[in-house]
């Protein structure tokens, strides 16, 4: 079953073409790679896909519900269920540890307290944080940053995780360290989309959709996976 379907979406602004007519689909469980140049519309793409934008045209169905008739109430409630978001600049609050930042992550899914600083400590264990709970963001590494950041994107249990370069500012061996992470919460059933510029990192995964001005160019799901591979690693010699 698709988990996410987009259908010829277009976001426009003013005379930009961000996307020109975007027709995407992937099944429940699937790890992708967005890649593609900057400018072409990778964050765009990713923004609606996470319901934090709306597509001036076309359409957007995630896990079957068709998002564009929602009303802001029902998408709310439909970004708790199913969306997690992790960006290149980590977005912690400074003055909250790494458990209280990642509880914000169930700020709109009606928790009672005490269960979610009980889930939030849960979900730093499953990014190898047990350890650093009550570390402030400035006693943590970047790497560590992230995977706080990670946490609270995952601390709801979505069935999507989507990730704008979250290697991003980081370093090679916490970028690989990120990239571990985000696999094994795939294998264990989330759905995960990240955008990154490392081609071979990209070319690492099952997956890899290639955007250019603003349209799909390449997918490997849609022609010979390994040879898409092979060409986006190549590139990045
Ligand atoms: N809020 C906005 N207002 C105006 N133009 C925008 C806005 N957001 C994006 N754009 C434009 O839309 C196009 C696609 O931008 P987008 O951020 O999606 O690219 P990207 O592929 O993520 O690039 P990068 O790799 O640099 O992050 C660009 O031309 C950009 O300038
Ligand atoms: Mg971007």
């Amino acid at each position: 079953m698709s988990v996410l379907a987009l259908r010829d979406v277009v976001k426009t602004y003013g005379d930009v073409g961000a996307l020109r007519g975007v027709t995407l689909d992937v099944a429940d469980g699937e790890l992708v790679a967005v890649v593609g140049p900057s400018g072409s519309g990778k964050s765009t793409m990713l923004n609606i896909i996470g319901t934090l934008d709306r597509p001036t045209s076309g359409t957007l169905h995630i896990a079957g519900d068709d998002v564009g008739t929602m009303r802001d109430d029902e998408l709310s409630a439909l970004r708790a269920l199913h969306i997690g978001f992790v960006f290149q600049h980590f977005h912690l609050q400074p003055g909250a540890t790494a458990a209280e930042n990642v509880a914000d992550g169930l700020l709109y899914a009606d928790v009672a307290r005490r269960v979610r600083r009980r889930r939030a400590v849960e979900a730093l264990e499953r990014v190898g944080l047990g350890h650093r709970v009550d570390h402030l963001p400035n006693q943590l590494s970047g790497g560590e940053q992230q995977r706080v950041a990670i946490a609270r994107a995952i601390v709801g249990d979505p069935t999507i995780l989507l990730a704008d370069e979250p290697t991003g500012a980081l370093d090679t061996a916490s970028g690989t360290a990120i990239l571990e992470v985000l696999r094994e919460l795939n294998s264990a059933g989330t759905t995960v989309l990240v955008i990154t510029h490392d081609l071979e990192l990209a070319a690492s995964l099952p997956r890899q959709v290639r955007m250019r001005d603003g349209l799909v160019e390449q997918d490997s799901a849609g022609g010979d996976a390994a040879e898409l591979a092979a060409a986006i690693a190549g590139g990045a010699r």
